[in-house]
């Protein structure tokens, strides 16, 4: 199993203490003549040594060195040198380290090997911060990865199977509930979205310790191993990529690797609720009323909106077992928050305004961001139903603040809590200067930087 964790880059990426080398590739942002763009390169041929200008872009360039990486990377997969060597120059070298790290990761198990492959870039930069951007973009390539796998290879018991083996290489310890249990416990929401598929539901929960004991913070991942919308069923056109519907929980899986290859300080708890929303005879179906972990109970109006009905139980169980510091949950949970935001920002809806500054604040500085949206009572009109405690869909207008407002049904008063609705950011079949189309690994990144500042456990 060890080729799931050890993941190939399309071309080797090393740290150097001095650019040696035939091939020496140097970021710039002097603009000139021929060097316009972000990504601009100027060839210079000296004997047999050539040099190359590679242009980032003048300061009012948002996210210009990531950016220059990207680029450089692509540019490498194209040409294919033997090998090349990197000169920062005036870059932000852990940032052109990123750009470098995820623009040159490809999904590529399943194709035939290329004639050519790109050999080494050597990049020039400090140890400490090489091995540090290295691990962290390495665990965030490693959820891109595991985002990529169809359906046919992770389903609910392939992915507690990998589970229990991330946790064995990873240090962590592992507990995997199964349908029966949920069910037993009364995890009727989780237990009901799965029941059509022939893998039913799991709820897997990774616990790395920290070196400073507390109270842990909790991430809930949604993972739809595959969301057909269930009875409610998706459109032709509206089911191709919900593969990636288990996004949120991927980058629970990178957060943690990253936490516990970094030895953080912070306890941190994995709640992956995982589960495959299929159309059956033995499917969930519109109008039934499910009872939650929570005692709530909730009447099923639309079989697609099944995220929100995993994560339910998820919340419940973290709250009810983990005393947690705070939750973050991540899921690509509306496709209102695409139409809203684009690719560009997660919407983040939040209880806790401290909690909401420093996700925020580690969006802006990772390029991964998050916009605040309103949990707000009005919205909960919407989801008032006749027949039990609420209804899991609250119809098109605002769907992502109903969405939210749905979660927060399960939220204990004062529990400080994060839901990131990362529908348009967990992958873009665009792809942009650092992605290849595909998933993106959102919110490794911006968690494993907000981690890292929570020294002090409560
Ligand atoms: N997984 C989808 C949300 C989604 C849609 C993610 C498009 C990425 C791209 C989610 O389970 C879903 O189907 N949501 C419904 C909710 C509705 C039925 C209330 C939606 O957004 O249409
Ligand atoms: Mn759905
Ligand atoms: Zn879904």
């Amino acid at each position: 199993m060890e080729e799931i964790f050890d993941i190939k880059n399309a071309f080797e990426i090393v740290r150097a203490d001095e650019l040696t080398g035939d091939l020496i590739l140097r970021v710039t942002d002097g603009k000139t003549a021929l060097l316009k763009k972000t990504g601009d390169m100027v060839v210079r041929v000296n004997g047999g040594k050539t040099e190359i200008d590679v242009y980032a872009g003048s300061s009012d360039k948002r996210d210009r060195w990531r950016r220059t990486g990207g680029k450089i990377a692509a540019w490498m997969k194209s040409k294919c040198p033997a090998s090349a060597a990197l000169d920062c120059g005036p870059a932000d070298r852990r940032e052109l380290l990123v750009g470098l790290l995820l623009g040159a990761y490809e999904f590529s198990k399943y194709k035939k090997a290329p004639k050519e492959a790109p050999g080494t870039l050597s990049v020039v930069m400090p140890k400490a911060d090489f091995d540090e951007v290295k691990t962290i973009c390495d665990a965030q390539n490693m959820a891109r990865e595991w985002a990529h796998e169809p359906a046919s290879v992770i389903n609910p018991q392939t992915l507690s199977d990998r589970a229990e083996a991330f946790a064995a290489k990873y240090g962590l310890k592992c507990t995997v509930l199964d349908d029966v249990q949920l069910r037993d416990m009364g995890a009727g929401a989780i237990v009901a979205v799965g029941q059509g598929s022939k893998t039913p539901s799991r709820m897997i929960i990774l616990e790395y310790p920290g070196t400073n004991p507390g109270n842990p913070v909790v991430l809930v991942g949604k993972a739809l191993t595959f969301d057909s919308g269930g009875l409610s069923l998706k459109s032709t056109t509206g089911m191709p990529d919900m593969k990636y519907d288990k996004c949120g929980a991927m980058a629970v899986f990178g957060i943690l690797r990253a936490a516990a290859q970094l030895k953080l300080a912070v306890p941190v708890t994995g709640v992956i609720c995982a589960a495959e929303n299929m159309p059956s005879d033995k499917a969930y179906r519109p109008d039934d009323i499910l009872r939650s972990l929570s005692g709530k109970t909730i009447e099923v109006k639309s079989t697609d909106a099944e995220g929100r009905l995993v994560l339910a139980d998820g919340l419940t169980w973290a709250q009810r077992n983990l005393d947690p510091r705070c939750i973050i949950d991540y899921a690509t949970l509306t496709g209102a928050c695409v139409v809203a935001l684009g690719h560009v920002f997660a919407g983040l809806m939040c209880t806790d305004d401290d909690l909401f500054g420093g996700l925020y604040a580690s969006g802006e500085k990772t390029q991964e961001r998050v916009w605040r949206m309103p949990l707000d009572e009005e919205f909960a009109e919407k989801l008032k139903s006749p027949d039990a405690d609420l209804k899991n869909s609250g119809g098109r207008e605002g769907g992502t603040c109903t969405a939210g407002m749905f979660l927060k049904a399960f939220i204990d008063d004062g529990m400080p809590w994060a839901h990131m609705d990362i529908a348009g950011t967990a992958y873009n079949m665009d792809g942009s200067d650092y992605f290849v189309p595909g998933a993106t690994g959102f919110g490794v990144r911006l968690t494993v930087d907000w981690l890292k500042g929570l020294k002090e456990v409560k």
